[in-house]
């Protein structure tokens, strides 16, 4: 038998965002965002065709869900605010109707022992700023560190670990790049400026919380995606590799926590003359606000070769003029999200962090997996049991409790999600919570078998294993 001991005060708990939990109810007075715009015009993209506004209505529900989350261990938990709820417009009049819901759910969350961690934006553009360009302009980063300093001013007194972004490169990825949100283009140039402007964006907030004198800390939240070469005795995988981790991973984590951007990055942007515009305090900005605390999420990794396809430029420059994709033979993969479960990730992120990055202050933020059907796995209680899901959060925290040994900085663990929730382009199809939520019935919740394992690893700060 082994036992993993975690250390003391270690965060258990795990991850949601606004708009992915909390629906829209009549009169609510939340404003219009990119998702429920995309969702008007373009319904059947959504699977099964459920929008944003259903989710899993934890605007109405937060306090049984609050009570959930204590029943599953959680001694923390990250949301998000939701942008167009608080400034339906994205900036001017602020809605007093979320103000007070957002007060009510972190005072609920603090009563009941939930040390709440708020996130700013997570891929909920206002739609007003959407139509001026939305991280494309510059407009948008000020109506950013007004909502910023906004949210500091109101909860700041109470909540003490605050993140600008969750995974900033999604939106430059997604939305300007392969097609997944709104606006859905393919534009590195675009995909360079909105990338840039959101880099801006956390710089700003950071500079502006601390300003403010409060006393909890900043950071942001990224997911790494390790890039290994096909062979890493190959110098032309290496530098694909090298290459790869550049665009889709120290793009932000490098001006996040060392105030600069990649150098590689830098001259791909000059070689094709797609520099951002900026101004030259920005950089000064970046340079000087970095975050006190990074948030890691993990799913899966990235594996690259050499480029051996032709260059296609249909679309214009693209990341992968620069590498290819590797298909390792030895992959393992969650079917459901067709993403490749390799646990040792996590390891080689923090002991990167570790001896990269000055071992900042860290913890993984988002780990999960996704699984279409789980109504398959229903016991005679009405329980699912989800095993496969037990094993995949030990295995990562294998690895996790072995580079805090090694001197990690790896200060908790967050799994997406507590509830089942709304993902996206997916809607419900793929779940991942501790908890089930029943659609048909009204969103009833029900506690998974790794929602009571979760809680004795939580209580135990460990777990024991054969
Ligand atoms: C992360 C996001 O990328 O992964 C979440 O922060 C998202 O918002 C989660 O839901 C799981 O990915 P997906 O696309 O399967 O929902």
């Amino acid at each position: 038998m082994t036992t993993y001991q975690f250390p003391q005060g270690f965060w258990w708990g795990s991850a949601a965002s606004g708009l992915q939990t909390e629906g829209t109810i009549p009169g609510d007075g939340k404003g219009k965002n990119i998702w429920d715009h995309w969702y008007e015009i373009a319904p059947e993209k959504f699977f099964n065709g459920v929008g944003p506004e259903k989710t899993s209505q934890l605007y109405t529900k937060y306090k049984e869900d609050v009570q959930l989350m204590k029943e599953t261990g959680h001694n923390s938990f990250r949301t998000s605010i939701q942008w167009s709820r608080l400034f339906p417009e994205g900036t001017g009049e602020i809605n007093q109707q979320a103000v007070d819901f957002y007060n009510e759910y972190i005072n609920e969350l603090i009563a009941n022992g939930i040390e709440p961690f708020i996130n700013l934006y997570h891929f909920d553009m206002p739609m007003p700023l959407q139509e001026k360009g939305g991280w494309l302009d510059r407009g948008t980063v000020e109506a950013y560190v007004h909502y910023a300093k906004t949210c500091f001013q109101l909860f700041g007194d109470r909540v003490k670990h605050w993140f600008t972004h969750n995974e900033p490169i999604v939106p430059v990825e997604m939305g300007y790049l392969y097609q997944q949100h709104y606006p859905a283009e393919i534009n590195l140039e675009h995909a360079v400026q909105v990338g840039f402007h959101e880099a801006l964006s956390n710089a700003l907030a950071v500079k502006a919380y601390r300003e403010m004198g409060l006393d909890g800390e900043i950071g942001i939240i990224l997911n790494l995606t390790p890039s290994y070469p096909r062979d890493e005795n190959d110098p032309k995988d290496v530098k694909a590799s090298v290459i790869a981790d550049a665009f889709f991973n120290r793009s932000f984590l490098d001006p996040a926590v060392k105030g600069e951007f990649p150098k590689e990055l830098i001259e791909i942007c000059k070689e094709l003359e797609i520099l951002p515009d900026y101004q030259e305090e920005d950089l000064k900005t970046i340079k000087a606000n970095t975050v006190d605390v990074l948030g890691v999420n993990y799913y899966q990794p990235r594996r690259v070769k050499a480029k051996e396809t032709p260059i296609d430029h249909s679309n214009g420059p693209l990341p992968e003029d620069y590498f290819d994709y590797y298909d390792w033979p030895e992959k393992r993969i969650n079917p459901y999200r067709g993403w490749e479960i390799y646990e040792k990730g996590i390891y080689d992120i923090l002991i990167n962090l570790r001896d990269n990055y000055g071992n900042i202050r860290c913890y993984i933020s988002e780990n999960g997996m996704g699984v279409e059907d789980e109504q398959r796995f229903l016991n005679a209680e009405g329980m699912i049991e989800d095993d496969y899901r037990i094993e995949f959060v030990t295995e990562h925290l294998k690895y996790v409790h072995q580079a805090i040994q090694e001197g990690a900085n790896c200060l908790g663990y967050h799994m997406w999600t507590c509830m089942d929730n709304w993902s996206w382009l997916n809607a419900y199809k793929n779940r991942y919570g501790f908890i089930s939520v029943d659609l048909a019935e009204d969103g009833k919740r029900t506690i998974k078998k790794s929602g009571h394992w979760f809680k004795t690893v939580s209580e135990a700060n460990g777990f024991t294993v054969e």
